[in-house]
C-alpha cells in the first residue's frame, strides 16, 4: 500500500478534524489550508448536502445506492444504514484508493448490504459490468447515486460528461444523482483562487459553476422536482441533485 501519497479522502478527513490520515496527507491538508483557510467549511456543507440528498431519495422510495469517491467514512452513509436495521436498503461503494477501500471494508465488514468495489468510476463498462456493483444492487430498480467532492479533480469535462452519460444510460428510470462539487459561482477570480490553491497543494481541480455543472450532468434533470428544497448553495461549492424521468408513457405518445 502506497503511504507515500496523500490521498484527498485523508486530507478532507484531517481538515474536518478526523483521525484517519497520514503525515503525507496532513502536510498537504496545511498547504491547501494555507492558500484556503475556509476550505473546511466546503467539507462540512459538502457532506451535510450528501446527507440530505440521501434522505431525499430515501423519501422518492429509494433504498439502493452507489456511493462513488466514497472515502473514508463514507460521509455516514454507513451509519444511516445501521440506522434503517429491518430495511432491504443496499449500498455499493465505488473507491480507487487502496487505503480507502480497506478502511471501508473494515468499517462494512459483516454488513450483507454493503459492499465496497474497488473500481474507477472512469474505467471503461463498470457500470454495465454484471460482476460489479450489480451482484449486490438490482439493475431493473433505481438507484441513489452519490458524488460527493470528486467531480471537480476531473479536468475534462468531456470525461465527466461521458461518464455520467454511461450511468444514466444504464441504471433504471428514477434513478438519482447527487453531486458535491468546489464552486466559485459566478466569480471567475473565486473560482481560479480555489484552483491555484489546490494545484499548489498538489491537486489540481476544475472549479465549475452550477451552469457549467448542470450542462455536464445532462441528460440527467437536475431539481426543482426535489422533495425537502434541498439547499444546494454550500460554502465554496454547489450541490447538484438531478433525476433520470420514466420514459413518457406509451399510452401518451398513442
Ligand atoms: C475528496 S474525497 C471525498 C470522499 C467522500 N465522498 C466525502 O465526501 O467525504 C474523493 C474520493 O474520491 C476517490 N476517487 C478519486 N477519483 C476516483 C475515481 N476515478 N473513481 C473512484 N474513486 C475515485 C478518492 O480516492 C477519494 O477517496
Amino acid at each position: 500500500m502506497d503511504l507515500e501519497s496523500a490521498c484527498t479522502a485523508r486530507i478532507d478527513d484531517y481538515v474536518a478534524g478526523g483521525t484517519s490520515n497520514l503525515a503525507v496527507d496532513r502536510a498537504a491538508a496545511e498547504r491547501l489550508l494555507t492558500a484556503l483557510p475556509e476550505y473546511p467549511g466546503f467539507v462540512v456543507d459538502s457532506r451535510r448536502y450528501a446527507l440530505w440528498a440521501v434522505d431525499a431519495m430515501l423519501s422518492a422510495g429509494i433504498d439502493q445506492f452507489i456511493d462513488i469517491g466514497a472515502g473514508i467514512d463514507a460521509v455516514g452513509v454507513v451509519d444511516k444504514l445501521a440506522s434503517w436495521p429491518e430495511s432491504a436498503a443496499r449500498i455499493a461503494y465505488v473507491e480507487t484508493d487502496p487505503m480507502c477501500v480497506a478502511q471501508l471494508e473494515s468499517r462494512v465488514h459483516k454488513d450483507e448490504r454493503v459492499a465496497v468495489f474497488p473500481i474507477d468510476l472512469f474505467a471503461p463498462s463498470w457500470v454495465t459490468d454484471p460482476e460489479g456493483v450489480w451482484r449486490l444492487l438490482a439493475a431493473d430498480r433505481p438507484v441513489g447515486l452519490l458524488m460527493a467532492s470528486i467531480a471537480h479533480y476531473e479536468l475534462s469535462d468531456d470525461v465527466l460528461a461521458s461518464a455520467l452519460t454511461d450511468i444514466y444510460d444504464k441504471v433504471a428510470a428514477g434513478s438519482m444523482l447527487a453531486i458535491t462539487h468546489l464552486s466559485g459561482g459566478q466569480d471567475p477570480i473565486a473560482a481560479t483562487r480555489l484552483e491555484q490553491a489546490h494545484t499548489q497543494a498538489g491537486f489540481p481541480v476544475r472549479a465549475r459553476n452550477r451552469k457549467e455543472l448542470a450542462a455536464l450532468v445532462r441528460p440527467w434533470t437536475p431539481a426543482p422536482w426535489a422533495p425537502n428544497a434541498l439547499p444546494g448553495a454550500l460554502r465554496l461549492g454547489i450541490g447538484l441533485l438531478a433525476r433520470k424521468a420514466a420514459p413518457p408513457s406509451s399510452s401518451a405518445s398513442s
